[in-house]
């Protein structure tokens, strides 16, 4: 039945920080809320947790309303069967592997010891940690530490799993192999998560979906392909990978560019004449090329102007003055500065943003 949350608002003193957000997770779907610090991201799941008490708004888990903020309905996080990870393991150093991933169990009180145990068992053997089950959190690693508080999350089977930045303490190698983990689990598992993070390779790689925050509000949401190939806002297009923007204008018959160049933009056929949007081209389709060589067939060609060039080793990168806009692209030849140039891509590398981006 997976999660739904409608129209949530939460209130700190006079700042509304998350102003009316909804969506909804279904069952076995992992969501990713991406967006930059101080957006509301953890509120938001400290609200679907139990944590903070919403202001306005329905959270539903499981087809169960746990919050409601207009009926004053506000279940307990015992009572919403969660499995919760965040940023700090918040394992108990003087109890074993074992015995932190059983408390969750302990405290609820109904679950016999036998049970207890075999729960343990299952979950340790779940992230791995079968043969670890004796030690205490001063003999694991980081990333072991944390497959442990991932361990105690799934140990109640709980309906929900709920992560907050989980990676963010380990090192990149760690962190990389553990995110691969949690996706394995959760997949494993098919239990819903709502996962919180401001990094968007980690959004993009785990996610079935992405909703984009930003100032407590959704932005916008979609599959991690549409969100970096095809976003609909500016704010999306920045905040997800680098983008270069273009401005375009339909003049009734094609878009054209600041300087009057016609570019095929396909699925965007028409629109308003004398409407003007943004193009979005990612540097990584980009080709930069002599001015005077021949254009690859099936490529569209931009006139350039070389502003300025950074050499990276692998390639240089090149800002490149296009019809007034600054387009960064990669390219192993040498240009250089003020040489005239060819931005080059395929028409379908050339996406335009929403009318109200
Ligand atoms: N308990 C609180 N009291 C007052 N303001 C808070 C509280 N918790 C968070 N905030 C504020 O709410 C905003 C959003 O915080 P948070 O949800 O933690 O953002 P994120 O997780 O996206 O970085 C921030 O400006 C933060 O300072
Ligand atoms: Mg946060």
């Amino acid at each position: 039945m997976g999660i739904r949350i409608s129209k949530l608002v939460k209130i700190y003193g006079s700042s509304t920080i998350v102003n009316q957000i909804s969506f909804e997770v279904a069952d076995g779907e992992f969501v990713t809320l991406l967006g930059p610090s101080g957006c509301g991201k953890t509120t938001t799941l400290r609200c679907i947790a139990g944590l903070e008490r919403a202001d306005g708004g329905t959270i539903e888990i499981d087809g169960a309303v746990v919050s409601d903020g207009s009926l004053g309905i506000h279940a307990g996080t015992h009572e919403r069967n969660l499995g919760m990870v965040f940023q700090s393991y918040a394992i108990w150093p003087h109890m074993t592997v074992a015995q932190n991933v059983a408390f969750p169990l302990q405290v609820r009180g109904s679950t016999r010891n036998d049970a207890i145990d075999e729960a343990v068992r299952w979950a340790l053997d779940v992230v791995g940690l079968g043969a670890l089950s004796q030690r205490h959190p001063s003999e694991l690693s980081g990333g072991q530490q944390q497959r442990v508080a991932l361990a105690r999350a799934i140990v109640g089977k709980p309906k929900v799993l709920l992560f907050d930045e989980p990676l963010s303490n380990l090192d990149a190698r760690l962190r990389d192999r553990t995110r691969a983990e949690i996706s394995r689990i959760q997949k494993e598992l098919a239990i819903p998560a709502v996962y919180v993070t401001h990094d968007q390779g980690e959004a993009l790689s785990m996610s079935d979906r992405v909703i984009v925050m930003s100032g407590g509000v959704t932005v916008e949401e979609g599959s991690p392909r549409d969100l970096y190939q095809r976003p609909r806002k500016r704010f999306t297009a920045e905040f997800i990978g680098a983008a270069n923007f273009l401005a375009m204008t339909w003049d009734g018959q094609a878009w054209k560019t600041a300087d009057g160049a016609s570019l095929a933009i396909p699925g965007h056929s028409s629109a308003a004449p004398g409407e003007t949007r943004q193009a979005v081209l990612r540097s990584e389709v980009l080709h930069v090329e002599a001015a005077d060589a021949p254009v690859s067939a099936g490529y569209t060609a931009l006139r350039g102007k070389v502003l300025g060039q950074q050499y990276m080793g692998p390639y240089t990168e090149y800002s490149i003055d296009v019809a007034g806009a600054t387009i960064m692209a990669h390219s192993s030849a040498e240009f250089p500065v003020a040489s005239p140039v060819h931005v080059t891509f395929r028409p379908q590398d050339i996406h335009l943003l929403a009318a109200d981006a």
